[in-house]
């Protein structure tokens, strides 16, 4: 399936875990429309790992577990189209899942067929207990056969980690998205961690097949499947979704919607930040000033968008409050362009311009800027 920009929705696995039943995701379901989320652009749920009975049927087929969704996944599938909402299935290219229930190698067109009957809409594919005499990329083509074939357009979400340099072969599975980092835990160590791993990747990110980095974490506060000692503060949250919205990457929201606080609304919520995440050209953010600040400390990253604005972002990763600066010449507008920069910060809402060619700030520990620019 061809995506034109990062997919947007809601994941199971880093609140929940294996603790998932039919009754929460329709909760779920209701809450990304009643809190406004769907209106913002999200719209896939999706059941990560542990939702399958630990055996297939006698005709090979992949079974939901009753105890978990009694009505089964195409009831469930329907009753998440009726509320104008995408339904997310998980499977894994293993002969088991990470956690251990029944995968899909050597069963990739059954499943895929099973999904397509349920009515699935995207599959998540991990790469836990996967055979080592097949290369990554032969099993992930398997997959991505067998879904385009299935008879359904169904998105293909590969999750092998960046293993086996995957941003090399991906774009030949038909994936729409590749987990491009590690794992996400709720902490600031995490959210660094994964945006250094995006350093090489962001040539590869861009329209049909987008850098996946991770589901968020935003308004877990340490709670849930992937929950941290006290999680990440309000500011680092804000970063978080501040990286994740300015490197283009698909927006799988990762805390317990049904409980979400305006706090956390008013992060996952920011249309500005998705804007930038989805800007229709997708162009590669890059970063400024990285002779300047060679350390991964302060990371100042430009994008330019679809209508000749720019995003910019200043993200202080560091300990201690920094201040920053670079010059409008290195995102292509030198002095004597005769331009320079309205910058609206997505934020706080206020406007600034820059100073003799040179935008300077201070930014607090773990905290960020980012505005979108116009050129004025
Ligand atoms: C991991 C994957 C996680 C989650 C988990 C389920 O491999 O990266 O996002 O899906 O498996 O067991």
């Amino acid at each position: 399936m061809f995506k034109l920009t990062p997919p947007l929705g809601w994941n199971t696995w880093n609140t929940f875990g294996e603790k998932i039943n039919e009754q929460l995701i329709l909760d779920a379901a209701d809450e990304m429309v009643r809190f406004g989320l769907k209106d913002c652009g999200y719209e896939y749920i999706v059941i990560d790992d542990c939702w399958a009975m630990k055996e297939r049927d006698e005709n090979g087929k992949l079974v939901a577990d009753p105890a978990k969704f009694p009505n089964g996944m195409k009831a469930l599938s329907d009753a998440i189209h009726a509320k104008g909402l995408k339904f997310g299935m998980y499977s894994c290219a293993g002969t088991l899942t990470c956690a251990g229930y029944p995968a899909s190698y050597d069963y990739e067109f059954i499943d895929a067929a099973t999904f397509a009957e349920w009515g699935v809409d995207f599959l998540k594919y991990d790469y836990c207990f996967h055979t080592p005499l097949i290369k990554a990329k032969y099993l992930y083509r398997r997959m991505g056969a067998a879904l385009a074939n299935c008879g359904r357009e169904i998105l293909f979400s590969a999750c092998s980690w960046g293993i086996d340099e995957t941003q090399k072969w991906i774009k030949t599975t038909g994936a729409s998205m590749w987990r491009s980092t590690t794992d996400i835990f709720d902490s600031w160590s995490f959210i660094k961690k994964l945006t250094a791993q995006q350093k090489e990747l962001h040539p590869y990110n861009g329209v049909g097949c987008f850098n996946d980095m991770d589901m968020l974490v935003v308004g877990m506060g340490g709670r849930g499947n992937v929950g941290k000692e006290s999680g990440c503060t309000f500011e680092e949250y804000r970063s978080h979704f501040s990286i994740w919205c300015m490197m283009g990457s698909p927006l799988m929201i990762g805390c317990d919607i049904r409980s979400m606080n305006e706090e956390t609304g008013s992060i996952l919520m920011n249309r500005d930040a998705i804007a930038i995440d989805q800007d229709p050209s997708c162009n590669q953010p890059y970063r400024i000033t990285d002779c300047r600040y060679p350390d991964e400390d302060v990371l100042i990253y430009a994008r330019l968008l679809t209508n000749g604005d720019y995003a910019i972002g200043v993200f202080n990763m560091g300990d201690a409050e920094h201040s920053a600066d670079f010059l409008l010449d290195e995102i292509g507008l030198p002095i004597s362009c005769g331009k320079t920069l309205l910058m609206r910060d997505v934020w706080s809402g206020k406007e600034e311009m820059p100073k003799n060619n040179t935008v300077s700030v201070r930014v607090k520990a773990h905290d960020c800027r980012l505005w979108r620019c116009k050129v004025v």
